[in-house]
């Protein structure tokens, strides 16, 4: 598929039912699914044979809590893939040391290289993408047409085009009965879903307005001495790759990067997108050539369909007021939502009892939903929460209005299609060895 030749609707009312737990609002519809069998034939006791794409941080963590969905049922990590093998190996060793029982991962199962995603695919029932966002969309695309289930981390792609591509794919994993987890840890985490469950039923009455927050410090960083003092002399994909975090094209910039979680649960709140939005932002503090082409801080509004506004901030800046947080303004009431409390006539505060590591709920949730066949994509609104990212730095970078559909339908594709060590990397250094950021005003993204 040429994801740029297709244009894409507003999504629609559907997609927004499917939010919140999969699983409870899924159950809903369960019955009309009940005679569909399983994509795979897979029994409950099954093992369930997983491949992990991208082995760093995150898919090891990824890859650690489905090997401990074991009690819900058996489960086998069978092959891994990554461009580089010291990652790769660095992730099977430190899985080894919990579950050196349920991996099976000989040397003709580690796949390295940007096109090996598919043999590993190939080779399981459950693959868990995650590498850098950018490649998401190829990766769940093939999962999908190979007919696998998927748990993929968020955001779910760099750019519009990526999201089309996502969208095309979730829309193909439905009909194909596969189920699809997002990492959006929010949705599996007793404090949000119970507090949700209060907003969606109207405790705190319509929403008007909400903000939330990613302030906090730049993440890890690589620099390119460093790397060339490790690796040896490096070509510019191959430093982009190692650096990912701070190029547009790979990481989606911090916006859609981090700040996305908090975006995602206002998305759910209002269960909508939005429909525009207006944004500014830029680089400060932190702007060194190690530092890419991405901002340290934006600042947005988007506008839903009701009138209603959601202020979205977030920087990397240190030696500032921090903070992680959502907070939702209603008609009777507010909420705090990541405090887990409601204010106003129906004042409630969350209570800790029970509640589980949201990043192994997750798991568990989506090895329960293959292993019962029970409805379980959340493809949809994690594509829909990427995008509300991506509008909002789309907004930022161009310093325009935009409006959701067009913003959705741009033609401006950031991935290269050629992707190799000596391909040509989309963005370069000048000769000061700085990267051109977007300049607000000039810089074009429709
Ligand atoms: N849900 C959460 O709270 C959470 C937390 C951290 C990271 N994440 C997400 O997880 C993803 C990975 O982040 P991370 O922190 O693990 O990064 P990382 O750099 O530690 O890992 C990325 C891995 O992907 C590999 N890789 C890069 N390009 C590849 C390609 N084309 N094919 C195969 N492998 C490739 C890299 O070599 C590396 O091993 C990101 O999307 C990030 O946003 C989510």
């Amino acid at each position: 598929m040429n994801p740029t030749s297709i244009l894409v609707p507003s999504l629609s009312r559907r997609h927004f039912l499917k939010r919140g737990s999969a699983l409870v609002a899924g159950s809903t519809v369960l019955g009309s699914l009940a005679a569909e069998r399983f994509a795979l034939g897979a029994s409950g006791n099954d093992t369930l044979k997983v491949a992990l794409i991208g082995c760093g941080g995150r898919g090891s963590g990824a890859a650690n809590q489905a090997l401990s969905t074991y009690n819900i049922g058996p489960v086998k990590l069978v092959a891994m893939a990554d461009v580089h093998e010291d990652r790769l190996t660095g992730a099977l060793n430190n899985l080894q040391k919990n579950h050196a029982d349920r991996i099976d991962v000989p040397k003709e199962r580690q796949f390295i290289g940007f096109d090996k995603f598919k043999e590993a695919i190939s080779l399981c029932d459950v693959a868990i993408l995650a590498t850098p966002p950018g490649f998401r969309p190829a990766h769940f695309e093939e999962a999908i047409r190979q007919g696998k289930h998927v748990f993929m981390e968020k955001p779910v792609a760099s750019d519009a085009a990526g999201v089309r591509q996502v969208l095309a794919a979730a829309e193909e994993a439905k009909k194909k009965n596969l189920k699809v987890g997002v990492g959006l840890q929010r949705h599996h985490q007793l404090s949000y879903q119970e507090t949700m469950k209060r907003i969606h039923g109207g405790d705190i009455g319509d929403i008007v307005s909400a903000r939330c927050y990613w302030n906090g410090n730049r993440p890890w960083q690589k620099k390119r001495l460093d790397l060339e003092k490790q690796y040896g002399p490096m070509t510019e994909m191959q430093y982009q790759l190692r650096n990912w975090y701070y190029f547009t094209w790979l990481s989606g910039d911090h916006i859609a990067e981090q700040h996305i979680h908090n975006i995602d649960v206002i998305n759910w709140a209002k269960n909508a997108h939005p429909v525009k939005a207006r944004a500014m932002g830029g680089r400060e503090i932190t702007n060194g050539p190690d530092d890419g082409e991405i901002y340290d801080h934006f600042a947005c509004e988007f506008e839903y369909e009701d009138g209603s506004v959601c202020f979205s901030y977030c920087r990397h800046q240190p030696g500032c007021w921090n903070s992680v947080s959502e907070y939702v303004q209603g008609t009777k009431g507010r909420a705090e939502v990541n405090g887990g409390k409601i204010y106003g006539d129906n004042q409630w505060r969350f209570k800790a009892e029970g509640a589980k590591d949201p990043y192994q709920q997750e798991h568990d949730d989506l090895f329960t939903a293959i292993r019962k066949d029970l409805p379980f994509n959340e493809a949809f609104y994690g594509a829909e929460s990427t995008m509300t990212a991506i509008l909002g730095r789309m907004a930022a970078y161009s310093g325009k209005e935009l409006e959701w559909n067009a913003a959705l339908n741009s033609k401006i594709a950031l991935v290269p299609t050629k992707l190799a060590w000596d391909a040509e990397a989309p963005v370069k250094p000048g000769a000061d060895g700085f990267y051109q950021k977007a300049i607000p005003g000039k810089t074009a993204v429709l």
